[in-house]
């Protein structure tokens, strides 16, 4: 089977009853939800609002038909800045930024003539929020940050961002597609408007399912209009949600397979699964140090970080480190920019890239020092 360090990309493997509820709805079910009056499609209706209320509830969250489901966070992402920016609208973002944020922005920037502030973050990715107060216009329409760096695993200071946010009244949206089920987040308490999520990362469910909690009241424009499985007589889309912000058939099987996997971590608990990669994180940041010419990125304190350690061997390049660890050692791992070119380039590796381990909950410090023996023997090469 190999071992598995890509968590980051998409968690691997899944609790077995994510797999199963899947196989389970496919072949006993099978049926849409939003639409049919029918028994079998009134449980799809049941097993889709109880994914949307576990959602709620892993984030603190009251209300669950604010819980929009897309088909992943980059889908979300968009929806969330094309349905609140408009032409000439201020942005303030972080320096860490996925391009699911960025290139969206960037694109808006040249379509819509927005203006984006970056705030700089430390080579080790802290951000100061000093510098966030002190970015804000009269024409600041939205702050996005991401909760937690793609690469250097750096945790953004989510809750102070927040209370500047709500003080200036400006909508807060934070991408949590690193967090989300593997960090405590508390939608009110850290003043978050909007929080994006994608299922299949931290949240281990299916690829293909994402979405917004909206602790927000301002208008967001839908990215699409169609069927909602309702008022079809009405030539627009609906004003109310979750069918303002989702048309069209949902993920119904990947939503079930979703439900399971929020089930799971609400039985394992977000504080025991957030110390279990704590501990691995930290055993993988002091035995990567012993590696001779290595160069580890980001923050050195396990506390700082989620599940992310990107580096390089001097010498090295970091597809040769992650081909040699998959062909010879059956160690999966993920080289190159991350879609976050900006992380890279704060951290000098725009050009070359890093590796990256993705350290997830099924993860065990046995394959860590698997993992390290094998890079010491790469790295002595
Ligand atoms: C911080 C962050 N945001 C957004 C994304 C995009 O996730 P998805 O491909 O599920 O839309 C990723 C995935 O790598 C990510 O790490």
């Amino acid at each position: 089977m190999g071992i598995y360090l890509d968590n980051a990309a998409t968690s691997y493997p899944k609790p077995n009853d994510v797999a199963e509820a899947v196989y389970e709805f496919m072949i006993n079910n099978g049926t849409t939800s939003g639409r049919g009056s029918y028994k079998k499609a009134m449980e799809s209706d049941r097993l889709v609002y109880e994914a949307r209320k576990l959602i709620a509830d892993l984030c603190n969250f009251d209300d669950p038909k604010r819980v929009i489901f897309t088909s992943n966070i980059t889908e979300s992402l968009n929806l969330a800045m094309y349905g609140i920016l408009e032409e000439g609208d201020h942005v303030i973002t972080s320096s860490l930024e996925h391009n699911a944020v960025w290139r969206c922005l960037k694109t808006l920037e040249r379509d819509k003539n927005i203006s984006i502030t970056q705030i700089p973050a430390s080579k080790e990715g802290y951000t100061d929020v000093s510098d966030i107060r002190k970015s804000i216009r009269a024409n600041t329409k939205l702050i996005i940050f991401t909760h937690a760096s793609n690469v250097l695993g750096t945790i953004q200071p989510i809750r102070e961002i927040g209370e500047i946010a709500k003080e200036h009244n400006i909508p807060f949206l934070v991408d949590a597609a690193q967090t989300f089920g593997a960090y405590p987040i508390d939608i009110k308490k850290y003043n978050i408007d909007i929080l994006a999520f994608t299922g299949h990362k931290s949240l281990l469910g299916p690829m293909g399912t994402g979405g917004l909690v909206l602790n927000y009241n301002g208008n967001i424009n839908p990215l699409k209009s169609g069927g909602t499985g309702g008022d079809s007589a009405y030539e627009y889309q609906p004003d109310y949600y979750p069918n303002k912000l989702e048309t069209g058939t949902l993920n119904v099987s990947g939503i079930v397979g979703l439900r399971a996997a929020l089930k799971y971590i609400k039985q394992e608990g977000v504080e025991n699964i957030h110390s279990k990669e704590n501990e691995l994180v930290k055993y993988a940041l002091k035995e990567l140090t012993t590696i001779p010419n290595i160069e580890v990125y980001g923050p050195k304190d396990s506390d700082k970080i989620i599940g992310v350690v990107s580096f390089n061997i001097k010498d090295k390049r970091a597809e040769y480190i992650s081909f040699e660890l998959d062909s010879k050692f059956n160690i999966m791992v993920r080289s190159g920019l991350h879609c976050a070119p900006n992380a890279h380039d704060l951290i000098g590796t725009k050009e070359i890239g890093a590796v990256r381990i993705g350290i997830g909950y099924f993860n065990s410090t046995d394959e860590i020092q698997t993992f390290i023996d094998a890079l010491k023997i790469i790295a002595q090469k």
